[in-house]
């Protein structure tokens, strides 16, 4: 029985795994991680681990793992829709009756044929007699008529019907229109415009496509922006403003700002790489998307507080990647926008060669939190400042910036080492307990635990889990694997099964999850790739060379094992040999 995949998703959106396991299990933090006793096989050590950030779990003693419909299937001894109806009751959803999938697809491209069309209907508007005053508002706010265009900005007229009425001329029923984010519904179950009397600007996606709105007040009430909702084609923690023009960049690196208004003025003034987060602070997701684009990224928030509240926390998450992270002050507490309207773009650049790294700025945002010039205050900066540089993991920029701080606390560079060395220590020991824990988790045999899924191949069914790895990593690879290598070409069954799986989720729009594939993997399936997945970190920073090594491995062993002259599809030979050609540079 199959369930639509909408409907798991949402579900397993309520679901928290870690809620939902904490019921069942004691569990214990470390890392990125959580540690506990198994419940479905005895044991001393916690071996059972949860990973929320994939909605995953995974017992490194019993093997058994999946996602949290798995959980409790396992923990309540259930099939697979009697948990889902299990779950389902618990968080209150209806299960609907089964849909099937090509609906699903056509229903989205709907969804993006009538976004385009509303992004054309606020645009056409802008330029309208009646809407001067509109045109005006962006015209005073510097931005000149070709910006406007570039940026498909529009307004969305004072009026409860004005978009559905122009939407149903071109054949867009109301129920679409509420899909899409763009009506509302009243108490009464009346249909009305979402947008009204507000700038539009239209979010577009790396395809080209629209797929949402942020819609400004042009007066000082309450909202400011009024977003589109998440829909079934907009998840705003995986998209960024601007993408689809900054991917484009002949520049080295990324400006990543906070508003709207900052990113279209940047781009204004000539610098093209400037994205921002849509209205929220920025996700995992979102730093993965910039670091696929650019290797160096320059954060320019606001001069507020909340502004370097936020830059502090960006910091944070885009120094889980290579990427090189700068921040850049503005001075006059001024956001992008208005300092280039006040300035000027040369001034701006100024600013980015002066930024700093983000070392420099976190020592400066601590210095400003303490008078240094009070004693008590200088040791308690010292602390901070040294908790601060212990995690900077190159000794010489440690040390650069040890004495830095020194300097700033006008203390000797020894006293300042001395208590770098101190706070360093502490963090070692609690790294070493961390990696001891994460040592005894990678426990991963060259086999499958399972008899009935064992490798003919097993180097060559290695390279084929770092590639399922890699996508489960990051699942917006997808489409590169997918044009490298196919399915077929993968030597195990189980790893081919899923692949393929993958692959057409992915073409149907949906996220590749450990969740995605409960319900269609067999139970025993399903473990194995939990292992696979739940196994070491995966780093996606060098994805393209891992990704080459992979094939090369899978390559080679086919040569190996003779199966290139003798079991090879001939289509698959003609696509593998293609590909190298192409990789020679063709021919
Ligand atoms: P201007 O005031 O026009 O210069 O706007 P801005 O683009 O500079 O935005 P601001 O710095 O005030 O806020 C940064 C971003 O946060 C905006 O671009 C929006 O995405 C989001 N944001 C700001 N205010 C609101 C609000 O009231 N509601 C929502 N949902 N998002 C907001
Ligand atoms: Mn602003």
């Amino acid at each position: 029985m199959a369930f639509d995949r909408a409907f798991l998703d949402e579900l397993n959106a309520r679901c928290d795994i870690l809620d939902v396991v904490g019921r069942y299990v004691q569990l214990k933090k470390s890392g990125g991680r959580y540690f506990g006793l198994c419940p479905f096989h005895n044991e001393k050590t916690g071996s059972f681990c949860v990973t929320p950030e994939r909605q995953m779990f995974h017992c490194f003693g019993c093997g058994v793992g999946g996602g949290v419909l798995t959980f409790i299937m396992h923990a309540e001894g259930l099939s697979f829709p009697d948990a889902v109806q299990f779950m389902a009751a618990q968080v209150g959803m209806q299960v609907p009756e089964t849909q099937a999938d090509p609906r699903e697809a056509q229903r989205r491209k709907r969804l993006l044929g009538l976004s385009t069309e509303a992004a054309r209907f606020f645009h056409r508007q802008l330029w309208l007699p009646e809407n001067a005053t509109v045109a005006k508002y962006f015209l005073n706010r510097g931005l000149s008529r070709k910006t406007m265009n570039n940026f498909g900005l529009g307004y969305a007229p004072d009026s409860f019907s004005s978009l559905l009425n122009a939407m149903a001329e071109k054949g867009y029923s109301k129920e679409e229109l509420l899909d899409a984010g763009l009506a509302s519904r009243s108490e009464r179950g009346h249909v009305y415009d979402r947008f009204r009397h507000r700038v539009m600007f239209p979010i577009i996606d790396v395809r080209g496509q629209v797929i949402a709105f942020g819609g400004r007040v042009m007066d000082d009430s309450k909202p400011k922006y009024l977003n589109s909702p998440e829909t079934s084609i907009f998840h705003k923690s995986r998209n960024l403003f601007a993408l689809n023009l900054a991917r484009k960049t002949k520049s080295d690196y990324f400006i990543l700002a906070e508003g709207y208004m900052d990113v279209i003025a940047l781009h204004q003034a000539g610098f093209d790489s400037a994205v921002a987060s849509l209205g929220t602070a920025l996700t995992d997701e979102q730093v993965r998307l910039i670091s696929r684009h650019t290797g160096k990224i320059v954060i320019s928030y606001d001069a507020d507080g909340a502004g370097q509240d936020a830059a502090q926390r960006a910091i944070d998450l885009l120094k889980k990647t290579d990427l090189q992270v700068k921040v850049l002050r503005i001075p006059g507490a001024k956001d992008p926008d208005e300092f280039i309207k006040e300035k000027g773009a040369d001034a701006y650049r100024k600013l980015i060669e002066r930024s700093e790294s983000d070392n420099a700025y976190r020592l400066e945002s601590i210095a400003a939190k303490y008078d240094l010039d009070e004693d008590e205050e200088r040791v308690r900066f010292l602390h901070e400042a040294a908790g601060t540089l212990a995690k900077i993991d190159n000794a010489v920029e440690r040390e650069v910036y040890a004495g830095r701080a020194a300097k700033m606390a006008k203390v000797t560079v020894e006293a300042m080492e001395i208590e770098v060395k101190r706070a360093l220590s502490v963090r070692r020991k609690k790294q070493k307990s961390d990696e001891k824990r994460e040592l005894r988790a990678v426990v991963s045999a060259a086999q499958p635990r399972d008899r009935t899924l064992q490798y003919q191949n097993v180097r060559s069914a290695r390279a084929e889990e770092g590639i399922i790895r890699l996508i489960f990593a990051d699942d917006s690879l997808i489409d590169e694997v997918a044009a490298r290598i196919t399915p077929q070409e993968f030597t195990a069954q189980v790893l081919q099964k899923i692949f393929a799986h993958a692959l057409t989720l992915h073409r149907q729009g949906h996220r590749v999850t450990i969740a995605s594939f409960e319900g269609y993997l067999e139970e025993n399936e399903m473990r194995h790739l939990s292992a696979v997945v739940g196994g070491d970190r995966v780093n996606t920073a060098n994805w393209q060379q891992a990704l080459g090594d992979y094939i090369a491995t899978i390559e080679s062993c086919r040569m190996k094992s003779g199966t290139d002259d003798s079991g090879e599809d001939p289509l698959l030979r003609m696509s593998r040999i293609h590909r190298e050609k192409d990789r020679l540079g063709g021919i």
